[in-house]
């Protein structure tokens, strides 16, 4: 007893003097096994209540693809590691370490209970309930797009951008990006044109879009679990159809600080990018109807347009976060997503994320590449432009591990992204 009594006058001690240490409430508050709490710097935790009465912490946000670690489950698997495994695509992550079987790395928090009182070791407040955002949006950046108009004119760039985002089949979307790319490099169109995009792209009546987060499947390293996890990859193959088509039309009309319009070559690439991500989609709808599924037999997430509409005013943004942190992000976890592939001997599949991957590093190489030229004409310094961007329109840190190689590849040193990475605290 008098040991007890010593720890834990020591523990409080330290708790005191560490002001690093954030209480976030009593034992009987944490009747479920997992339990969001809401940190002030957006990056988020998950505080884990596991049947011996223990506790832990890591990011909430899946540093796979974002998928909300607190809705997974807890497991324990053979080699005596008890896991939390994210729901959507079933990465697991060790709750003594962080680190998955996968090679993927969560941060983790350190958790002490002292008297019934649970507190976690991290510089920022916590809450159970969302923090009101304080922080105002700077207008760094920003190049209007509120003034376009639909153009008459129906042969244009534009036109037939906002006629494939307003398209709600997926196969159809394919047909005319690939159509329209054939068209625009022959040079029959040739005209950049104006419309007004859709605020949201369609989507077909039988596929159920959910809010990030709402996505359960069932369990991993079954054929069930690839198939899901394919068509999460065509699901977003989809949205990158749209996102190509959308900067295209929302920004076709913007003019740089310089007065000048956008170069034609930016156009050239993101038709490009629009016919990549369609082939994308068709390669790996491809793969599940191979693999006895569909397209639309799960529910889909509609995280990534999200993005787009934070920054559907802002065409730096759009670059920064779009092309320069989700395309990067999907380089960083492709060695992840091919290792589990390859594992079964799955080489259709592993092939075309091989195709994905090649293609990918350009999209991440386009997007560096005009952000950079438009800092440059405006005389804007790139990097600290692109910081404060992410800072201002993505939640949270850029996680590591990072696919250095890849990213290289692309143009994009360390520099970009080091910086954003959550200081130790
Ligand atoms: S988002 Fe968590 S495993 Fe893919
Ligand atoms: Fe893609
Ligand atoms: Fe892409």
């Amino acid at each position: 007893m008098e040991q007890f009594e010593e720890e834990l006058v020591a523990a409080l001690r330290e708790i005191v003097k560490d002001g690093n240490w954030q209480y976030v409430g009593n034992k009987c508050d944490f009747h479920s096994t997992c339990t969001k709490l809401y940190s002030e710097d957006g990056e988020h935790i998950v505080l884990v209540h596991t049947e011996d009465d223990r506790f832990w912490a890591m990011d909430s946000s899946c540093p796979h693809e974002g998928g909300p670690l607190d809705l997974g489950d807890i497991e324990d698997l053979v080699d005596g590691r008890r896991v939390l495994v994210c729901p959507w695509h079933h990465f697991d992550f060790c709750l003594e370490t962080g680190v998955s079987s996968l090679g993927l790395q969560n941060q983790i928090y350190e958790v002490r209970v002292v008297e019934d009182k649970i507190y976690v070791k991290t510089q920022n407040k916590l809450s159970l309930s969302p923090i009101p955002a304080t922080n105002t949006r700077s207008l760094l950046g920003k190049i209007s797009a509120d003034d376009y108009k639909s153009s008459p004119n129906e042969d244009t760039l534009c036109f037939w951008a906002t006629k494939i985002l307003c398209t709600p089949d997926p196969k159809e979307k394919v047909t005319l990006t690939l159509d329209v790319q054939e068209r625009w490099n022959s040079g029959v169109m040739t005209v950049v044109g104006q419309a007004t995009p859709p605020v949201q792209p369609s989507r077909k009546d039988n596929l159920t879009v959910l809010q990030p987060g709402r996505i359960k499947r069932g369990k991993g390293g079954t054929q069930a679990s690839r198939i899901a996890l394919l068509h999460s990859l065509a699901n977003i193959e989809q949205w990158a159809i749209d996102l190509s088509w959308d900067i295209i039309a929302r920004f076709s009309s913007v003019r740089l600080k310089t007065g000048e319009p956008l170069p034609r070559q930016f156009f050239n690439d993101f038709v490009k990018v629009a016919g990549d991500e369609a082939k994308h989609y068709h390669l790996l709808e491809t793969r599940i109807t191979e693999l006895g599924s569909f397209f639309g037999a799960l529910p889909v997430h509609n995280g990534l347009w999200q993005s787009a509409t934070d920054t559907s005013q802002d065409l730096l943004a759009r670059l920064a976060i779009v092309h320069m942190v989700h395309e990067a992000r999907g380089l960083d976890v492709h060695p992840q997503t091919l290792s589990r592939f390859a594992a079964r001997g799955d080489c259709s599949t592993v092939e075309v994320l091989e195709v994905i991957y090649k293609d990918e590093i350009t999209h991440v190489a386009a997007g560096l590449r005009w952000f950079t030229y438009i800092c440059s004409q405006e005389e804007r310094d790139g990097l600290s432009t692109f910081h404060d961007l992410v800072k201002q329109h993505f939640k949270g840190y850029l996680k590591p591990p990072f696919n250095t190689e890849g990213r290289k590849t692309a143009g994009m040193t360390e520099e970009w992204y080091v910086p954003l990475v959550k200081p130790s605290s």
